[in-house]
C-alpha cells in the first residue's frame, strides 16, 4: 500500500521524517514530495534515505528545458497509485492553494490529481492560523472532505504560544490508518513469518530447490504490519522486496531457517511457517566447482530438519529452551492430491493449530500465483473453504483465524 507524504516550508518540516518511519512501521510504501520551500528547511536527501525512494519536488525535472515525458507525467502516476496523500506541515500559503484549486508545483498538482483522500496537517504561526483568509480556506476545504489533522496549542518556534503547532505524529498517525482502515488488532503480537524456498547447495553453482517465490509468506508479513503487529520475517531466497518495517532475516538453507527461526522463537506469540523448506539436502556440498567429468551420476541426500518438528520440541520443553509462552502456530500443506486429508495429517503430526492448505495443481493457485485456494484445516471442526482470492486476501483471512484463536486462547 503506498502513500504520499507531501512536505511544506514550515520549520514543523523536520518531524515529517518521524512520520515516514511510523507510516513504515505499518507496512506503508511513502513517496515524499516536497514543495521547493521545504526543501530550504530539510534536505530531500533525508527524506530519501528514510523513505528508499527519490524525493519528488520538481515539476518538470532539475533545470528549465530538461523535463521529460516521464517527469511531464509523474504526477499523473503517482496521483493514480496512492491511497492517500498526507500534506505536514501544511502552511498557510499551501492551504490557501489547495482551497483554490491551484496548481503550481508538483505536490499541488498532486492534490489536483489524485483521487486517493487527503489529509492536511497545517502548522504556522498562531497569527497566521487565526487569519481570516486561513479560517476560511480551512472551512472550505473540510466542506470538501479534506481531513484536517488540527494543530496543537504550544510554544511555537516564532517565540509566541498559541494554536498552531503540527499536532503530534500520534495524532497524524492516527488518522492517516483510520482513513486507510488499518486494524490495530495484532497490537502487541509478534509474528515469525518464514517465506520462500530453502536452497541447498551442491557446490558452488548448483543448488536444489523449488518453485516458492516467496510471495504468499511476503504477504502475511505485510498484512501483520498493517494490523499493527511486530513482524519477524526470516526469509529464503526471493526477488521480492521486503515489507518496509519487517525485521528481516535472510537465510538460505533449511539448517539456516531452523537456527534462525529457533533463535527468534522466544519473541513470537504468533509464528507462520509459510516457507517451502526443502525435505533433503545433498549429503556433501562441494568447496569447488565439480567438473563435468567428475560429477557423480548419483546424488546421495540427506534429510534437511523438519523446522515445524522442532519448534513443536521446543514447546514442550518450554523450560530448557527459554520460552515463556507457547505461541501459535499455522503451517502450510502444499498439495497435489488429497488436500484436507494430507494436511489434516500434517498438523497432527506437527501440532499445529492451524493449517493452509493449497492446492499447487492449480494456474491460480500455489506457487508463484499471485492468487491462491486455500482451505483452513482445524485441530477439531471442519475445513474451510475458501474462494479464489489474491494472496494479500488470503493473508488477511489468515490472520482473522489467528486473532480468533489467540482471543479465544486468552480466555
Ligand atoms: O511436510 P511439508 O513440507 O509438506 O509441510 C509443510 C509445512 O511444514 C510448511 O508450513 C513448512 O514451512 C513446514 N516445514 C518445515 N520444515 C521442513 C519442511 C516443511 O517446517 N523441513
Amino acid at each position: 500500500m503506498k502513500v504520499a507524504l507531501g512536505v511544506s516550508g514550515g520549520i514543523a518540516a523536520y518531524k515529517a521524517a518521524e512520520l515516514v518511519r511510523i507510516f513504515q512501521e505499518r507496512g506503508l510504501d511513502v513517496q515524499v514530495v516536497m514543495t521547493r520551500s521545504a526543501c530550504e528547511f530539510v534536505t530531500p536527501l533525508t527524506f530519501a534515505a528514510l523513505s528508499g525512494h527519490s524525493v519528488i519536488s520538481e515539476m518538470f525535472g532539475r533545470h528549465p528545458g530538461q523535463a521529460n515525458l516521464e517527469s511531464a507525467i509523474e504526477h499523473i502516476e503517482v496521483a493514480q497509485s496512492i491511497q492517500a496523500l498526507i500534506i505536514a506541515p501544511a502552511t498557510a500559503d499551501l492551504m490557501a492553494k489547495l482551497a483554490h484549486g491551484l496548481g503550481d508545483d508538483f505536490l499541488t498538482t498532486l492534490a489536483l490529481a489524485t483521487p486517493a483522500p487527503l489529509i492536511v496537517c497545517p502548522a504556522m504561526n498562531v497569527g497566521m492560523w487565526d487569519n481570516a483568509a486561513t479560517r476560511s480556506n480551512v472551512a472550505l476545504l473540510r466542506k470538501r472532505g479534506v481531513r484536517i489533522v488540527e494543530p496543537d496549542e504550544g510554544y511555537l518556534a516564532c517565540g509566541m504560544t498559541g494554536p498552531g503547532r503540527l499536532a503530534s505524529t500520534d495524532a497524524i498517525a492516527r488518522q492517516v490508518f483510520e482513513t486507510l482502515g488499518l486494524r490495530e488488532d495484532l497490537k502487541g503480537e509478534t509474528v515469525l513469518v518464514t517465506a520462500g524456498p530453502t536452497c541447498e547447495d551442491i557446490d558452488p553453482v548448483r543448488f536444489l530447490s523449488n518453485r516458492s517465490s516467496g510471495k504468499m509468506g511476503y504477504a502475511v508479513a505485510e498484512a501483520g504490519l498493517r494490523r499493527a503487529a511486530r513482524v519477524i520475517l526470516v526469509s529464503g531466497p526471493t526477488a521480492l522486496a521486503p515489507p518496509s518495517g519487517v525485521e528481516l532475516q535472510q537465510v538460505r538453507s533449511a539448517e539456516e531457517m531452523e537456527k534462525a527461526v529457533l533463535a527468534r522463537l522466544k519473541e513470537a506469540s504468533v509464528v507462520v511457517m509459510a516457507a517451502a523448506v526443502a525435505d533433503y539436502r545433498p549429503a556433501k556440498t562441494g568447496a569447488r566447482k565439480m567438473k563435468k567429468s567428475d560429477t557423480p551420476r548419483q546424488l546421495i541426500l540427506k534429510p534437511t530438519p523438519d523446522i515445524l518438528k522442532s519448534i513443536s520440541k521446543s514447546i514442550s520443553n518450554r523450560r530448557t529452551s527459554q520460552l515463556r509462552r507457547k505461541p501459535l502456530i499455522v503451517g502450510f500443506a502444499a498439495e497435489t492430491d488429497h488436500l484436507v486429508q494430507n494436511a489434516r495429517a500434517k498438523l497432527n503430526s506437527k501440532g499445529l493449530d492451524m493449517i493452509v492448505a493449497n492446492d499447487v495443481t492449480r494456474p491460480d493457485s500455489g506457487f508463484d500465483a499471485d492468487t491462491n485456494r486455500v482451505t483452513f484445516v482445524f485441530p477439531n471442526g471442519k475445513p474451510r473453504v475458501l474462494e479464489p482470492m489474491s494472496k494479500q486476501d488470503v493473508a488477511n483471512r489468515i490472520l482473522d483465524e489467528v486473532v480468533r484463536l489467540r482471543s479465544k486462547n486468552r480466555s
